[in-house]
């Protein structure tokens, strides 16, 4: 995926694109470029971050721009393959988030008639298309454009003659910011949060053009929108660094608070019976990526120990693929940006299956939302670190939240078992607040980790999928390769791989699995691993066997996965930290991921 943003208005435009560039760049940062329209058509590029692109050019004088942050899919992370593209004229500018699938044949075909491409990338036939249609209208052209393109994209381009920027969006997030004199474009809120907390979300095969005093949409048949802006509720605070070194720091830090408002409602809703669902369903099927995934598997033990409904697991990447077995199990996509494409498609197929559906995401406004029967918002704040953190902890949340419910309705937890699990699911943000409280000894445990090339993060029952949340987590922002295993399985295997120069990470809480887990850990010990034990307080057997402890407080055991992942984030990110890693901006990724 990549970030998009467009100004018309009295401001400076490169500055309001630099600053929204900066405020997208999670979403993608190879290469970047900005297109300002003043005396001329101006256009800048660099490979690398924004702050490269940001020195490298000179101040610009002009209230017309669209900026791109680019996260590579067609063509090599270079200079000449960033976006904006011109062109032949040099008259018309482009930003594109999508994949043009007939590109190779349109490119022949402009090539053909004398088109002159500077790039590799699957973009710029659109610009060289819009220059083929452009008859004085920058809109017509657009909508003759797209006619001959097949794919995805969220566009904007301008013409160096108009004051308008033009737009169109298909499966890519696009967002009209609505300001007072002004107006932008940008691939998410955040990008708009300094000029306005009003927005548009444009849906698919709409088109936009958008002045410093009105926007109009229109429908795929050239038909004027009305649609009344969103109000954001989320603060230009909020989508920034407060003080923390990281993001993704800061990210953690806020858990309590993103927990806390996770369940703001919630529980009201589930005390009078309108959280989520409504009836009782024979199965669950969890589809999701990443991150999401883990947080999926961990409700399958969730759903399975509270209601007692056969609940299976599926990445959204296979689910879409796979031959369906006939059965209609309520269908839940879990997806914090509510825009990875994978999913997107999975919920697309569950529905065209006849399954009920239902998203858990973070994004409101997001296209998950549109295509599900029905949205739960998971209100942990905008995340911008490319690694999940308080997102994920946030669909844990979620997780109870559905697990509670569907008990409730087929009436498989008492009243009292209710009551309890949800006063002790408040108490959440103080359990991971303690955790918090405990960073500097986590700092200093990490040290076996750093040098370390491979690490096992080893964990049982409830806790397997956490560690293997743990291992995607040190693996994406430290470079450690990291797997993540159920500790009963590292016999049938792994085992032949530990010497005392592969680190464990070991989750062992106190459940009816512990005396399984302290005997996997001795079987590490044995080999000279060295262990990196995650217990619960005051728990010496654990510590007797470990080479270093860290504590979560006392917990019943279903919640543990939530003080035990922030602590495995902890882990991950000092260890990152020490070894001098780019944290919030890990090599090759991007925060969500809209190609499939
Ligand atoms: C998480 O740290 C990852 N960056 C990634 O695995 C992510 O969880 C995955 O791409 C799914 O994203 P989503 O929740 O936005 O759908």
């Amino acid at each position: 995926m990549c970030g998009i943003i467009g100004y018309a208005g009295p401001r400076n435009a490169q500055e309001v694109i630099l600053d929204g560039l900066k405020r997208l760049e999670y979403r993608g940062y190879d290469s970047a470029g900005v297109a300002i329209v003043g005396r001329s058509l101006e256009i800048y590029k660099e490979k690398g971050e924004i702050s490269k692109l940001a020195s490298s050019m000179p101040s610009l004088d002009g209230h017309l721009g669209v900026g791109h942050t680019r996260w590579a899919t067609c063509g090599q992370p270079s200079k000449m393959n960033a976006h904006p593209f011109l062109d032949c004229k040099g008259r018309i500018a482009v930003v594109h988030n999508g994949i043009i699938e007939n590109h190779q044949a349109l490119r022949k075909q402009l090539v053909e008639e004398g088109h002159v491409f500077t790039s590799e990338t699957d973009t710029e036939v659109l610009v060289h298309l819009l220059e083929k249609h452009y008859k004085g209208d920058l809109h017509a052209a657009l909508r003759e454009t797209l006619r001959e393109v097949k794919g995805t994209y969220a566009t904007v381009a301008l013409h160096v003659d108009s004051h308008q920027l033009v737009a169109a969006r298909k499966e890519n997030p696009l967002v009209v910011g609505l300001g007072h004199g002004e107006n932008l474009f940008a691939s998410d809120v955040t990008a708009i949060l300094n000029y306005t907390n009003k927005a548009l979300y444009i849906m698919d095969g709409e088109t936009v053009v958008l002045d410093p005093q009105n926007v109009t949409i229109y429908d795929h048949e050239g038909r004027i929108v009305e649609r009344e802006p969103h109000v954001v509720t989320w603060t230009v605070e909020d989508a920034q660094k407060g003080g923390y070194e990281h993001y993704m720091l800061k990210e953690i830090f806020e858990q309590p608070t993103a927990i806390h408002n996770s369940l703001l409602g919630s529980l009201e809703e589930l005390e009078n019976g309108s959280l989520m669902v409504d009836q009782d369903v024979p199965s669950v099927k969890l589809v999701a990526c990443g991150t999401s995934y883990h947080a999926s598997m961990v409700g399958k033990y969730i759903i399975e120990a509270l209601a007692k409904i056969p609940t299976t697991v599926e990445l959204a990447s296979e689910y879409r693929y796979s031959p369906g077995t006939g059965e209609n199990p309520l269908t839940v996509m879990l997806t914090q940006s509510g825009e990875t494409a994978d999913t997107l498609a999975a919920a697309r197929e569950a529905r065209r299956r006849g399954c009920r559906t239902l998203a858990v995401t973070n994004v409101v406004g997001s296209t998950i939302a549109r295509e599900v029967d029905s949205v739960f918002y998971t209100n942990a704040g905008p995340e911008i670190g490319v690694a999940a953190t308080k997102t994920y902890t946030a669909q844990l949340m979620a997780m109870y939240l559905l697990g509670i419910r569907l008990a409730q309705i087929r009436h498989a937890m008492g009243r009292d078992e209710v009551r309890e699990l949800t006063s002790d699911l408040r108490g959440m943000p103080r359990y991971v607040g303690s955790v918090l409280d405990r960073s500097q000894q986590v700092n200093e445990a990490v040290d076996m980790l750093v040098p370390a090339q491979d690490v096992f993060f080893l964990g049982r029952n409830i806790n397997y999928p956490t560690m293997l949340e743990g291992a995607l987590k040190l693996k994406e922002i430290s470079y450690i390769h990291a797997e993540g295993y159920a500790a009963g399985e590292l016999k049938h295997g792994p085992l032949a791989l530990l010497t005392k120069s592969t680190p464990v990470v070991a989750a062992c809480v106190k459940d009816h699995t512990y005396e399984k887990m302290i005997s996997n850990i001795s079987e590490v010990a044995a080999r000279n691993s060295p262990i990196l034990a995650i217990g619960v307080e005051g728990d010496t057997d654990l510590a007797a066997v470990s080479d270093a402890i860290v504590y979560i407080p006392p917990i019943s055991p279903i919640l543990s996965p939530v003080p035990l992942t922030v602590m495995v984030q902890l882990i991950s990110y000092y260890t990152a930290k020490k070894r001098g890693c780019p944290i919030d901006k890990p090599r090759n990724l991007a925060k969500s991921v809209t190609v499939d």
